[in-house]
């Protein structure tokens, strides 16, 4: 399709109602129940209970029976529903750190990120690797302390705790007022105004009442209160000051406390997404040239998914429009292969759920069914050709060599394999990047190895013989780089499935001899 001066103006319009975000917690801080209240305000579902939780209920986002057996989400989903005048696109992403990988890639199809913390955890080790990558990626972060409905750490440790873990200046949008486990309200500290707390198990409708200003609230007669009045004087004069320039350069986080459960907070918390993170942005492609949001369609595949269904084996694409304005069964190209696709079967995806997506514009996720030529990373487009920067991945810290139990099943093994690599679900390494028997599969948590081992069984047919390797960390090198190492003998040089190729070390102190004795060799930590 043209764009024509009218269409043009409405694809800016369109974006700019979009806001396309991620929330990133530890498992159980309370993602799902956040997302169900979110959507609440979206009028997206009649009820919370439809995003059902984990534990035995099962979950929307999670579609194999080893996340439902573990409680864990593997995979990410997307969400979408209209807030206020704004189109949300809430992402989500898996809690365990074992697929921080996931992480980075839907971090490169959002604007914004929320970080759930449990009040009375604070960041715990293994957010803590997801944090960083969100904050590799630049994009503005904000905070919610979830859980304030029971007894958690002290408000002021959490924020100095936020601001020496993540290395990020913590901004106090909302302050708890109230004892542990006896919360009061949080002072909107902007507006001046006090939300009340509402105890409403279940909090189906709850919004958290708003009682006129934080001096009308104020009882002397009550020491939470003096005490909530002495913390905001306090931040005050800290100079807590909210710096939008700062949370959208990466280098400070607004802070909101509340409770998913109670549902209370979450609409602050929706207000300050739609206020607080960006809208899209003008994108730019591998040469540096920047694509403007109402120029022809662009696209970036930031997930595969296949067989998401065992009844329909099929595969999806997710598709992060960054340009122009997508139609159902428009023709683009794919910029790794040259060749034309037809984005026929689009849907907006509600974890298993699908509606068909007849429209999108910049920031709008979109799933294509039944997307065989498309691959991670992929750029599609339509007009002036482009191809944006390589999705980055982590180089793997775990490695298993792994062989067909029944060789008769070779080509379903290689099948099973390419498929995996395809996806991202983990690093396919062979020697010489052609076909290995014996390939190391490398991961970035062990988890990684769990999924691809029962994918490979449930949905190839394929069992596998797996070893431990000697292996402890890869780093990315290149081909000159490699000969050296080769010929040394210096590390054991494999290539990845899509030609990159890594040395693997047994030990870290192996890495820094190296480093120190040929500081000419390419050995990079973060991959892309
Ligand atoms: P996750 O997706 O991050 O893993 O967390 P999830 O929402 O499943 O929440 C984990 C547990 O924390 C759940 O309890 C949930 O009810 C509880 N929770 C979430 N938000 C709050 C909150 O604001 N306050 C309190 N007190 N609890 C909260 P569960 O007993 O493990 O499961 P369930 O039986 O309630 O589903």
């Amino acid at each position: 399709m043209i764009n024509t001066p009218a269409s043009t103006s409405r694809i800016t319009d369109e974006a700019a109602r979009r806001r396309t975000f991620a929330i990133i917690s530890h498992p159980d801080a309370g993602k799902t129940t956040m997302t169900e209240k979110m959507l609440l305000f979206g009028n997206a579902l009649v009820e919370a209970g439809a995003v059902e939780s984990k534990r035995g209920r099962g979950t929307a986002s999670d579609w194999m029976d080893m996340e439902k057996r573990r409680g864990i989400s593997v995979s990410s989903t997307v969400l979408r529903f209209e807030h206020e005048d704004k189109v949300i696109n809430l992402l989500d992403t898996p809690g365990h750190s074992d697929f921080s990988e996931d992480t980075l890639r839907v971090m490169s199809a959002v604007d914004g990120a929320v970080i759930l913390i449990d009040a009375a955890k604070g960041i715990e080790s293994q957010t803590l690797r997801l944090f960083e990558v969100a904050r590799s990626r630049g994009i503005p972060l904000i905070t919610f302390i979830n859980k304030c409905d029971r007894p958690g750490i002290d408000p002021l440790e959490l924020l100095d705790h936020i601001e020496s873990t993540l290395d990020l200046m913590p901004t106090a949008m909302s302050w708890p007022v109230g004892d542990p486990g006896d919360l009061l309200g949080v002072v909107d500290r902007r507006s001046g105004s006090f939300h009340r707390f509402n105890r409403n198990p279940g909090g189906r409708s709850s919004r958290g009442g708003v009682i006129a200003t934080l001096d009308d609230s104020f009882d002397p007669e009550v020491p939470a209160w003096v005490r909530a009045r002495e913390e905001l004087a306090l931040l005050d004069d800290a100079g807590h000051e909210f710096d939008f320039d700062m949370v959208e350069s990466g280098l400070s986080t607004p802070v909101f406390f509340g409770s998913a459960l109670t549902n209370f907070g979450v609409e602050l918390l929706l207000n300050a997404v739609i206020e607080l993170s960006p809208p899209p942005s003008a994108r730019v492609d591998l040469e540096g040239v920047e694509r403007a949001l109402d120029s022809d369609f662009s696209g970036l595949v930031f997930k595969v998914q296949a067989n998401m269904d065992p009844r329909h084996r099929d595969r999806n694409a997710f598709i992060r429009i960054c340009s122009g304005r997508f139609e159902r069964g428009m023709k683009v190209t794919n910029a790794r292969t040259e060749k034309p696709i037809a984005l026929n079967y689009s849907s907006e995806a509600f974890g298993r759920q699908r509606e068909t997506l007849d429209e999108g514009f910049p920031g709008d996720i979109v799933g294509i069914v039944g997307a065989t030529d498309l691959q991670v990373g992929d750029t599609v487009f339509q007009g002036e050709p482009l191809l944006y920067p390589p999705l980055p991945t982590l180089a793997p810290e775990h490695f298993i060599q792994i062989r067909n139990a029944d060789a008769r099943r070779h080509k379903q093994f290689s099948r099973a394999l390419s498929q995996l690599a395809e996806e991202g679900v983990i690093h396919v390494l062979t020697q010489d990047g052609g076909r290995d028997p014996m390939p190391i599969l490398g991961a970035v948590g062990q988890l990684q190895f769990e999924v691809a081992i029962e994918r490979m069984s449930t949905e190839f047919g394929v069992e596998v013989l797996s070893d431990q390797t000697r292996w402890k960390l890869a780093r990315r090198t290149d081909e000159e780089s490699a000969e050296v190492i080769t010929r040394g003998g210096l590390a054991d040089v494999r290539t990845r499935t899509d030609g990159m190729v890594f040395a693997l070390f047994a030990n870290q102190f192996q890495v820094e001899r190296l480093e120190r004795d040929k500081p000419e060799l390419r050995l990079d930590r973060l991959v892309g």
